[in-house]
């Protein structure tokens, strides 16, 4: 029997997971290993998906299920994406290079729209191979820098499409929380 795990088996089995489990600590918990394992293997993905996006970061569409998605992200030297929060599950995966993340607390109890009061809980060098994990509302905001010199290519995996969802991104320093929503992947 080979030891490769696709693509196509983790969709397989991330499909039961989120069949069966309910809780996002229980899909996130259950489904973390198996990303790990994913990309670890750095031909995971073709390479097409690998690519920057030709002015911003590469953004591609993978896999589009009822109760998550799976996309590539591709961050050029300096990319980087403020500190924001995602409204849903998910887990981030490196497959080449590292990634620069920020996890931030939030401090106040948002009752004033607009308006929202963070503090840095961690920064972390995740390296390929690697998988961070987010739970929302309490632990799903961060922001990420590629601070190297070179392309960074990640897996991501969330319980709901972020294209056109509303949700925060937040100025740390003047404590503004405003609406935006991520723009179409680059293949569909
Ligand atoms: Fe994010």
């Amino acid at each position: 029997m080979s030891n490769v795990y696709t693509l196509k088996d983790f969709i397989t089995d991330l499909d039961r997971i989120t069949r069966t489990e309910a809780s996002q600590e229980k899909i996130v918990a259950a489904a973390k290993p198996l990303l790990a394992r994913l990309v670890q293997q750095r031909d995971c993905i073709e390479e097409k998906y690998k690519k920057r996006g030709a002015t911003a970061y590469g953004r591609y569409m993978l896999h589009r299920a009822p109760l998550f998605n799976v996309s590539s992200v591709v961050w050029g030297p300096g990319d980087n994406a403020k500190a924001h929060n995602h409204d849903t599950w998910g887990m981030v995966g490196v497959i080449e290079n590292e990634i620069q993340e920020t996890r931030f607390r939030r401090k106040d109890d948002g009752t004033n729209p607009g308006q929202a009061e963070l503090e840095v809980s961690a920064v972390l060098k995740n390296k390929a191979g690697m998988v961070s994990c987010l739970i929302s509302p309490n632990d799903d905001i961060h922001e990420m820098n590629n601070v190297s010199d070179r392309d960074t290519v990640e897996i991501h995996v969330y319980g709901k499409d972020l294209t056109d969802m509303p949700r925060l991104r937040f100025d740390v320093a003047t404590k503004a929380a405003k609406t935006f929503a991520s723009a179409k992947y680059d293949n569909c």
